[in-house]
């Protein structure tokens, strides 16, 4: 019985400004949906419902159904996505026994508590499969919600009020005033995938639902609702190449690493 995942495309890439979503867009000849699915597969998912932008979805099952280049054997359903990232993977979890029915599991077992269940972002398409196989161990383990976290190598400041500034030419720019400087020894910048059993994670999608309908407060990851819930989140190890594709820059990076990698 394999881990169950949620695979979150339906955001447009405002910021990274292609003409077509984001998850569309190719790194090194392959669409970001397809490798990110395809790292989901390679770590162990049986089942993948990838959320996607509701005017293109035949455009994702055309890449990525019936299965996915390569992973014959992994379930994989396309469904439209919310107006927030948080009602997306709300989306994408209501559809979660479509794709382990194939498994001839009962209804009963695919609600069982330890189910591995696991939220991704698409545009984190460079994951490698053995960090994904650290969350979902965590889980297995006993952990009911799990996030891959990296340590911050900048300083942090807090800052405040912002000026404009003008220079001699007659344009002008903001400076901002410091307030203070963070100790960022007990802070983390956290990826996805982030793992949860799935009766965690239904709970967590459950007690935050009214947050759902607005990006301005919705959850910006599915820990956070977890947390608002009660129940303790962990972290393991994080992984550098699980950076988020979110601008023109992001993606060459990422050519540049997949370039290396051939
Ligand atoms: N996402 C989603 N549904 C939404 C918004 C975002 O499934 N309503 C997904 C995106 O497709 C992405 C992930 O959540 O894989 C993280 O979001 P982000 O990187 O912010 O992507 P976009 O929202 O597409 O980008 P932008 O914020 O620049 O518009
Ligand atoms: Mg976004």
């Amino acid at each position: 019985m394999g881990a169950l995942a949620v695979l979150t495309a339906a955001g447009s890439g405002s910021r990274l400004g292609a003409n077509l979503p984001k998850a569309l867009v190719e790194v090194a000849g392959t669409p970001i949906v397809v490798r990110a699915a395809q790292g989901l597969a390679e770590a162990g998912c049986s089942g993948i419902v990838v959320t996607a932008p509701a005017q293109a979805l035949s455009e994702f099952r055309a890449l990525l159904t019936p299965h996915i280049p390569g992973y014959p054997e992994v379930k994989v359903i396309v469904v439209p996505g919310g107006v927030s990232r948080q009602a997306s993977v709300a989306a994408g979890i209501a559809a979660l026994t479509e794709v382990s029915a194939k498994e001839s599991v009962a209804e009963d077992t695919v609600g069982g508590e330890r189910r591995v269940v696991l939220v991704h972002d698409a545009a984190r398409c460079l994951t490698p499969a053995e960090m994904i196989k650290r969350v979902i161990t965590a889980v297995e383990s006993g952990l009911n919600a799990v996030i891959p976290a990296l340590p911050l190598s900048d300083t942090l400041k807090k800052v405040g009020a912002s000026y404009d500034l003008s220079s001699g030419d007659g344009d002008s720019f903001s400076v901002q005033e410091v307030v203070d400087t963070v100790d960022r020894t007990s802070l983390a910048a956290v990826q996805t995938p982030q793992g949860f059993t799935l009766e965690t994670l239904r709970q967590a999608h459950d007690y935050g639902t009214e947050r759902a309908g607005d990006e301005a407060v919705s959850a910006t990851d599915d820990a956070a609702l977890v947390e608002a819930l009660g129940k303790k989140v962990h972290v393991v190890l994080g992984d550098a190449r699980a950076m988020k594709v979110t601008t023109p820059f992001d993606v060459q990076v990422a050519e540049i690493f997949c370039a290396q990698e051939e």
